[in-house]
């Protein structure tokens, strides 16, 4: 063999090898899979095209002119998901703990620069110690790059982060900035600042995990879109949340065909939702039975639980929906829900993803905390959202849809195409109970009975008010549909508004309020 052939060779093993032997097993040990690993799990197998394999750092400072390492601690390049190409960066936990150098950055640069170029996700597979200390501002400046990146990306290609490690301090940003993240249980972490400086600073004891773990981040925080059991489940989420998204903002969603037909009437849908307007129910149940094979991949399901958001396909089209969860706080909107709403309505507008929304709202959580924390803003925002938007969007309101939060869950005021109600909806500025003791507030308490003419006026209110009848009159709901009907309702509805075009007044960008 050549010397070239034979010095390649080395170089590609030293490559492959990472930080070696011990602190692969260690890696293991940690329950943890090598960035090459998962790089091959994820892929489609034999896809997988390695860039910059020999790129090292620069750093001759702390001796470290003596320690490199060809790929520097990440693996970056490209290959296929199901078919479709996409970027993927993964960084390697053996090599430098997976620190980022300035270096390091510009290999995750390129993919990014590629992918934004040519139109297909970019997936982040993050385990890194942040910013390699011996490099200083050189890796400062690296993730300033990759920053800047992932904002000019967003919206352009979907862009996935997967924390299967340490993630802190500045690092989260990055993440931060993308359009999903994953979290593996026991093994990720992220925070800004890590427990020794939580318990200097306010005196605090918490652990890695209780500060920033995946149970944590999917429940609490709202930072993560997925919490899974182990990384082959992350991964295999990963490739699923794909499968439901176009490569960029200019393609459609891939169409999946089904054996499911789009005329099904399943009867069950007819009982769902209760007689007594005051019973939860679950909007899962509601949206499972409608959609192709029953199939619905849930977004963010811990975290602000009284909102559902998630993929699904109808006719084979893949569709955001987004649904009160009246099993939870009896389906408010709160500053969580909104927070969670807004930014998925958001995605599925910036990639072309129609919009279906199921109504059962009573209105917005009243509270000293919700106002102090800002509920006007931040209900804002997914009114916002589902305005801004031009994708399809379809309604269809379930039970109640009350007050403000009426406009906001996708009325036909702020643009919704098509908005049916079942028969047991219930459209009114409040609920009936609330509505009489404000409007015969007098009356009420000048009656012989006050709780008998209470019942007395609340029937009224109900015949007059809590029913569809008055929107569909005014043409503010297209259409009164029987439940079981929705199936066939919703699939006719986007194959009426497939070629759906809206100019908006130009811009240079809305004030989203923030
Ligand atoms: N820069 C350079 N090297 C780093 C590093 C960093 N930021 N973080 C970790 N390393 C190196 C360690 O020196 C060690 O090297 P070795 O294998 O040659 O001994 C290796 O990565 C593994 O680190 P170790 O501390 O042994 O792993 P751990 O699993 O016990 O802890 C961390 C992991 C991430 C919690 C810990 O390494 C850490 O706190 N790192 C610094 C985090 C930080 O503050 N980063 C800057 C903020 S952006």
């Amino acid at each position: 063999m050549s010397d070239t052939r034979e010095r390649l060779q080395q170089l590609n093993e030293q490559a492959e090898k990472g930080g070696g032997e011990r602190r692969i097993q260690r890696q293991h040990d940690a329950g943890k899979m090598t960035a090459r690993e998962r790089i091959d799990l994820l892929m489609d197998p034999g896809t997988f095209v390695e860039l910059d394999k020999l790129k090292t750092h620069r750093c001759t400072d702390f001796g470290m002119e003596d320690k490199k390492i060809p790929g520097d601690g990440v693996v970056t390049g490209y290959g296929k998901v199901d078919g479709r190409t996409v970027y993927v960066f993964a960084q390697d936990f053996t090599v430098f703990g997976g620190s980022l150098s300035g270096a390091y950055a510009e290999k995750i640069c390129k993919v990014m620069d590629l992918a934004t170029k040519c139109g297909a996700p970019v997936i982040g597979l993050n385990d890194s110690g942040g910013a390699r200390i011996q490099e200083g501002v050189q890796s400062l400046a690296g993730y300033a790059d990759i920053f800047h990146r992932n904002v000019q990306a967003s919206g352009v290609v979907p862009q996935i982060s997967a924390i299967m490690g340490p993630c802190a301090g500045g690092a989260v940003y990055s993440p931060a900035i993308t359009d999903f993240i994953f979290m593996v249980q026991d093994t990720s972490y992220m925070f800004i600042t890590g427990p020794d400086v939580v318990k200097t600073v306010t005196s605090q004891e918490v652990s890695k995990q209780e500060l920033g773990g995946a149970h944590v981040h999917s429940e609490k925080s709202g930072v993560s879109h997925f919490e899974s059991a182990n990384e082959e489940e992350c991964i295999a989420q990963i490739r699923e949340l794909l499968s439901f998204i176009p490569s960029n903002n200019a393609e459609d969603p891939p169409f999946v065909p089904s054996q499911d037909d789009p005329n099904r009437r399943d009867e069950k849908l007819n009982s769902i939702v209760p007689e007594n307007p005051s019973k939860p129910y679950d909007i899962t149940e509601i949206i499972e039975t409608v959609v192709d094979d029953n199939h619905f991949f849930e977004v963010q399901s811990q975290y602000a639980p009284n909102i559902v958001v998630g993929f699904a396909r109808l006719g084979g089209h893949a569709v955001g929906i987004v649904g009160n969860q009246p099993s939870h706080l009896a389906g408010c909107l709160d500053i969580d829900t909104s927070l969670k709403g807004a930014r998925f309505v958001r995605f599925c507008d910036a990639f072309n993803i129609p919009l279906v929304t199921f109504v059962d709202v009573p209105g917005f959580l009243p509270g000293v905390d919700q106002e102090y924390g800002g509920i006007i803003k931040h209900g804002a925002k997914l009114l916002y959202a589902y305005s801004e938007a031009t994708v399809p969007k379809i309604t269809v309101i379930t039970r109640k849809a009350y007050g403000g939060a009426y406009d906001v869950m996708s009325s036909k005021h702020i643009g919704a195409d098509i908005n049916l109600a079942y028969p047991t909806a219930e459209i009114a500025v409040m609920g009936p109970e609330g509505a009489i003791d404000i409007i015969f507030r007098r009356e009420l308490a000048e009656a012989d009975d006050p709780a008998a003419k209470k019942d007395e006026l609340v029937d009224k209110y109900r015949e007059t008010f809590a029913n569809p009848f008055k929107a569909a009159e005014l043409g503010y709901i297209d259409e009164i549909i029987e439940p079981v009907d929705t199936r066939p309702r919703l699939i006719r509805s986007l194959e009426m508004l497939q070629n759906k075009r809206v100019d908006t007044p130009p811009k240079k960008h809305g004030n989203i309020p923030l």
